[in-house]
């Protein structure tokens, strides 16, 4: 366990140091110095007013080893501060400079067929590696010495986006550590022997340096599970260790300045265990690129709920999104016209108060060089660099109106996410290997969304005791402890809400006996009132099979259908298997959605997989989410004594949403119109006026925000 360390948010260069933070990843290593002046020009221009620099500026900084100069970037940092441009400054140890390679290629990571990984790309280092270690802690401590009482570097951004690249590194240096991490995590050979089970195809360990990383072992041998996850396990310690050397370097020699590093919380990927991170820096910060299609919004969204339950509530930062579209998926959908604004004040509205892009300048060479920027290829006179300007504008007029230090207001439902559980299911050893816990917590958010409701997501290791419900969307990892804890917040009075794949391993990759969900020796099973004793899975593999099975409620389910054998006396069936299909896998009239009353609560379970659509369907009919409008995002920022508060609303329609009755001064109305039935609609909602009432109606285009204002007189 832990212990968080206190918030602290990088000041501003404004005269009281604050406001919203508005900027970008900095490269001028990139450009001739004279580029350097011009961007301070357009930084100007566009309100910017902190940047991240020398992210990967290691060979600038240390051309050759032991050489260190810093000329350059002095100068470039001093050009920022005397305009007014804060520098969130790196640790500069994402990417190693060549000649380190050259000297100790032992410190390049091993893939898991034991091919040495090249140099030449970013993060080619192993984050066990001793000596990459004390090159990496000597540029720490270098740059500390350097920059510590530079009043222009307000934060530190250590690394890059940690364990991108390399948190699956097989070297040797990576199994000497796993022995011990191992070692110190079981004591004993014996209680590894029986968290592993390796009675199962011979693989007794006689003693620590028996321990095996899961490399390799031929054909479509498969790893064992928990040695799998115990491995994955490891990959984020690892990292979390290299990031708070390097942060400790640098606080030893500067203490007085705030750390970060960059997450990467989006609904596709699950790098490290964040909800361990969160506690090791300042002010939590996030890389978030959207999804293209019609998820967009909706996905940030729900991204940004996780990062805003990682930060405790506390404002935290977008350190990266795109202007536009980026250069690295299979398709690189651009942004429409009013979704550069859009999303940046999306992430606002779910608690930022700092907004950055990957990059400033758009590369003109490199892997890089169709990756949008702030300034593109176009340069100034383009529809995006108007488009930087506009939000710079409003970000700072939203700074003006005291939105900074704002908390998100919370909703009654917590959607739990765990990184164990998310890793687990991309075990190949499962009932079904088309399990995905975070993209079950997504179709959980949107369901809630599209059910006219906004759900939090809370990591299943924080505090959840607060909400009125909790779901459980694909929480395969459950310990004894954690069902202990939902078993309590049941009984004191709140809902559970269990699916399919929840609490079907313990924290070793065990299953439960007796039935399923077996977590928790019978105790999940006991708050739910269920007990199932097979697993029937579909697929259009299996030609000429029934792929989809109906329920009494209309509902349809296409993967996995837990078969509930037994339902207490006092539980409800809520709704059964029905139909041809359902007779044909012998499921006719078997429970699939119940509702069990437990202690002061209830536990509710919902035993088979159903998309989004059907989820929001059944949401309402569970007596779940408190129902407002489904066309829109609607989140509340309040200060922590309630005198001010800002009321969000987004559109998620592709067409025009039209609210009445929204309280408070407009402070921003992007795509939006003012108006009432009885007055007249006006173009431009800068003249919008607040009835006498404190009232008015608008109308959000497509792509919309619409941001009031309230103050209270206290
Ligand atoms: C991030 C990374 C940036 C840049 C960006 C492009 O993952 O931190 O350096 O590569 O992606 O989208």
């Amino acid at each position: 366990m832990t212990t968080r360390r206190a918030f602290r948010w990088p000041a501003l260069l404004t005269p009281d140091g604050r406001g919203i933070a508005f900027g970008g990843d900095y490269n001028p290593d990139q450009w001739p110095d004279e580029t350097i002046d011009d961007d301070i020009r357009l930084m100007r221009e566009a309100h910017v007013n902190t940047v991240a620099l020398a992210i990967f500026s290691w060979d600038r900084i240390e051309p050759r080893e032991g050489e260190f100069t810093f000329d350059w970037l002095d100068s470039v940092i001093d050009r920022l501060g005397k305009a007014g441009i804060a520098v969130d400054l790196a640790s500069a140890t994402a990417t190693a400079p060549l000649w380190l390679y050259e000297k100790h290629p032992e410190v390049l990571p091993v893939d898991r067929y034991g091919h040495v990984v090249n140099a030449g790309s970013r993060q080619s280092w192993r984050p066990t590696s001793p000596v990459f270690k004390e090159y990496a802690l000597r540029l720490c401590r270098m740059l500390a010495e350097h920059y510590k009482d530079n009043p222009y570097v307000t934060a530190w951004h250590m690394g890059n986006e940690y364990g991108w690249n390399n948190r699956h590194d097989y070297s040797d240096d990576a199994l000497h550590a796993f022995r011990a991490w191992c070692e110190a995590k079981y004591r004993t050979v014996d209680a590894l022997n029986e968290a592993w089970g390796t009675a199962f195809w011979s693989q007794h360990v006689n003693a620590f340096d028996e321990v095996l990383l899961p490399r390799h072992m031929g054909g479509d041998s498969m790893v064992n599970p928990p040695q799998q996850l115990d491995y994955e396990r490891f990959g984020n310690d690892m990292l979390l260790d290299f990031y708070k050397a390097e942060r400790d370097a640098i606080e030893a020699i500067c203490p007085g300045k705030p750390f970060t590093t960059n997450f990467m919380v989006s609904t596709d990927q699950c790098c490290m265990d964040y909800a361990q991170w969160a506690d090791e820096v300042d002010f939590v910060s996030n890389d978030h690129y959207f999804h293209e299609g019609e998820s967009h919004l909706d996905e940030l969204a729900c991204s940004d709920a996780l990062m805003d339950s990682l930060a405790l509530g506390k404002p935290w930062y977008v350190m990266e999104h795109g202007t536009s579209a980026v250069q690295w998926k299979q398709l690189n959908t651009r942004k429409r016209h009013g979704e550069l604004m859009r999303d940046s004040l999306a992430h606002v509205a779910m608690g930022a108060d700092a907004i950055n892009f990957f990059q400033w300048r758009q590369s003109r060479s490199g892997a890089e060089a169709f990756h949008s920027a702030m300034v593109p290829h176009a340069g100034e006179d383009s529809k995006i660099f108007r488009g930087v300007v506009e939000l710079g504008r409003t970000l700072a007029a939203l700074s003006d109106a005291g939105l900074q230090g704002t908390e998100l207001k919370r909703s009654g439902t917590a959607i739990l996410f765990s990184a164990t559980s998310e890793w687990a299911t991309r075990s190949e050893t499962l009932p079904s290997m088309k399990l995905g816990h975070w993209h079950d917590v997504r179709d959980w958010y949107r369901a809630f969304l599209d059910a006219g409701s906004r759900a939090d997501i809370v990591p299943l290791a924080y505090d959840w005791s607060c909400y009125r419900t909790i779901v459980l969307p694909s929480v395969l990892v459950l310990s004894d402890a954690d069902v202990r804890r939902i078993a309590d917040f049941a009984e004191a009075g709140g809902t559970v809400v269990v699916d399919y794949a929840t609490g079907i391993i313990d924290e070793h990759f065990h299953a439960g006996l007796g039935g399923y969900p077996g977590a928790g020796k019978g105790l999940l099973r006991d708050v739910l009132g269920v007990r199932g004793e097979e697993f029937n899975i579909l697929g259009p593999e299996a030609e000429g099979e029934p792929d989809a099975i109906a329920l009494s409620n209309g509902l349809t389910t296409r993967l996995w259908q837990t078969d509930v054998t037994s339902v207490a006396p006092d539980a409800t069936v809520i709704a059964t298997y029905a139909g041809e299909a359902a007779a044909d896998w012998e499921l006719d009239g078997t429970p699939a959605v119940t509702s069990h009353p437990y202690g002061e609560g209830r536990g509710i379970y919902v035993g088979c997989d159903l998309d989004r659509h059907d989820i929001a369907a059944l949401i309402p009919s569970l007596g779940l989410g408190d129902v407002t409008d489904s066309r829109i995002i609607h989140t509340i920022r309040e200060s922590a004594d309630g005198a001010i508060r800002f009321d969000f609303y987004l559109n998620r329609t592709r067409g025009d949403v039209t609210l009445e009755g929204v309280p408070g001064e407009p402070v921003v109305a992007h795509r939006t119109e003012a108006g009432t039935a009885d007055r007249a609609d006006r173009a431009d909602a800068a003249d919008a006026t607040i009835d006498a009432g404190g009232t008015a109606a608008y109308t959000l285009r497509r792509n919309a925000i619409l941001i009031t204002t309230t103050v209270r007189r206290v």
